[in-house]
């Protein structure tokens, strides 16, 4: 007898974190229970999840930027519906299938005329995997550059590429021959280049760590410098492509010309992981230089048919639904708005990004009982501020966001590309209303901080650090005791 899915999932809803507690990663749950995180969503829909008892929660976190065209759209699922419907023949391999075809030639028609090539993968990832592999096969070159800050995946190579410590830690050792530099050097960039060691200068354009990007033009200068070089210069567009930051590509923000893009995330429809790399015609060739190297790079599961109809969909719903101007229009709204607060909280540093991709920075206040109660939160973990924020937005005000990173006082959004007014006034209100709350010390807000840090440092000890007035000595964050993450988010 098949699996009566509605049975199935109606019967054991609830049971999500003794489930994952027993058989999956024991020590995100123990971090999502810490932070609150530990809710049971039963529905989706657009900007929207739901709980058990229908509270909507506002998704401004979108799967890390998987739900660009919102959760659940009714196009994707009549694309997968209908592909399924006809019983096309999938992954015959030794074939060439029509619909990766089309989504080739879809995405070709989006990128500027030199990047005409396409590979399909499953993740971002492997986008950034492959992007490695096809740049040394075309440039005879053993060596990657990378930006301090960069995330590009989390398997070996991507990590070989790193810029965020925390997340390489355990793992050396790496590729050789990988270089980071800061965003903005370009005279040790030019170093490194002048001795025509590197394959790649990958980049982020928009950095999900911290939501940095270059004011001037670092990358158009980078990439002049690549050409003069012959370093291939590659843009990981797997968070920042598709509309997220107000353009279709993050690249057109500076007029560039990357011979490399990676895409993945949210060409998925948020349905059917999906990665794709797109290059010049004759990288490609590189790599498929012969007959007997056809398929030196493959994947068993790339361009299986149920990716593709998502990515063609997805696309599709992108131009129909107007969404890259609606990330531009919105972004610019959150970003008057988020900014405006500043006179009134004296916690708000800056809030900046592009369209979509946001980030709210905090900074120590003026006023001396706030200052010394950011000063005691900030000895006990520096990250415990956003932290806060971030949970009581969703205990208070059932919004969904992240902290930005590590060892800063940065809170990041990514909505999907579908909000209105009505969303970005959700949120504003939101923060406006808890930072009114942070500026009630002592008050429930900052109890709430100390709580977090007693939770995962143990009560007796952290009772005993604040009582010595030299808590958090050990200035670990509370999840990084653990080597966790992504709760608290950076990616
Ligand atoms: C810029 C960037 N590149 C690559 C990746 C890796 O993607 P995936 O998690 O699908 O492997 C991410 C994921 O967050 C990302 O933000």
């Amino acid at each position: 007898m098949p699996i009566d899915f509605k049975e199935l999932v109606t019967s054991r809803l609830g049971e999500n974190y003794d489930l994952h507690e027993r058989y999956i990663n024991t020590t995100l749950v123990k971090v999502q229970r810490t932070i609150g995180f530990d809710k049971i969503y039963a529905h989706a829909s657009g900007a929207y999840l739901y709980d058990m008892d229908g509270k909507d929660y506002l998704d401004f976190l979108s799967g890390y930027s998987v739900f660009n065209i919102g959760r659940n759209h009714p196009a994707v699922k009549k694309a997968i519906t209908e592909v399924l419907e006809m019983d096309l023949p999938n992954m015959v391999q030794m074939d060439c299938s029509l619909l990766s075809g089309l989504l080739a030639e879809a995405l070709v028609k989006k990128m500027p005329a030199h990047l005409n090539a396409l590979f399909f993968c499953n993740s971002g990832t492997e986008a950034s995997e492959g992007a490695i592999k096809f740049a040394k096969a075309a440039t005879g070159r053993p060596g990657l550059i990378s930006l301090e800050g960069a995330f590009h995946g989390l398997s070996n190579g991507s990590l070989s590429m790193m810029g965020i410590e925390n997340f390489r830690e355990g793992f050396y050792p790496y590729l050789p021959e990988c270089q980071r530099v800061a965003l903005g050097d370009l005279v040790q960039l030019e170093k490194l280049l002048a001795t025509k060691q590197y394959a790649a200068f990958v980049v982020e354009l928009v950095q999900g760590k911290g939501v940095k990007t270059a004011k001037d033009d670092f990358f158009n200068q980078a990439q002049a410098l690549c050409k003069k070089h012959g370093t291939l210069f590659v843009c990981d567009e797997v968070q920042t492509g598709l509309g997220r930051t107000g353009k279709m590509f993050a690249f057109e923000h500076w007029g560039l010309e990357p011979d490399i893009v990676t895409l993945a995330k949210s060409l998925s429809g948020g349905y059917v992981p999906i990665g794709a790399i797109v290059m010049r015609r004759e990288i490609h060739q590189k790599t498929f230089s012969e007959m007997d190297r056809c398929v030196v790079h493959s994947s068993t599961f790339g361009r299986n048919n149920l990716a593709m109809a998502c990515g063609l969909a997805t696309l599709n719903v992108i131009d129909e639904e107007n969404l890259v101007e609606n990330s531009a229009k919105m972004g610019a709204l959150l970003l008057e708005k988020l900014n405006a607060l500043k006179a009134k909280h004296p916690f708000i540093k800056e809030a900046r990004g592009k369209g979509l991709i946001i980030a709210i920075e905090f900074e120590e206040p003026k006023e001396l009982k706030l200052r010394m109660a950011w000063q005691l939160i900030h000895k006990m973990d520096k990250s415990l501020f956003t932290q806060m924020i971030v949970t009581t937005l969703l205990s208070q005000h059932r919004i969904l966001a992240q902290v930005a990173g590590h060892n800063m006082d940065v809170v990041k959004i990514l909505p999907p590309l579908i909000i209105g007014e009505k969303e970005v006034d959700r949120f504003v209100t939101a923060l406006d209303a808890v930072l009114n709350d942070c500026r009630k010390f002592p008050g429930p807000m900052w109890e709430l901080g100390k709580n977090f840090f007693k939770k995962t440092l143990g009560f007796s000890k952290a009772a005993h650090l604040e009582a010595l007035g030299r808590a958090g000595e050990s200035a670990l964050h509370p999840m990084q005791h653990r080597g966790i993450d992504h709760p608290a988010g950076t990616k």
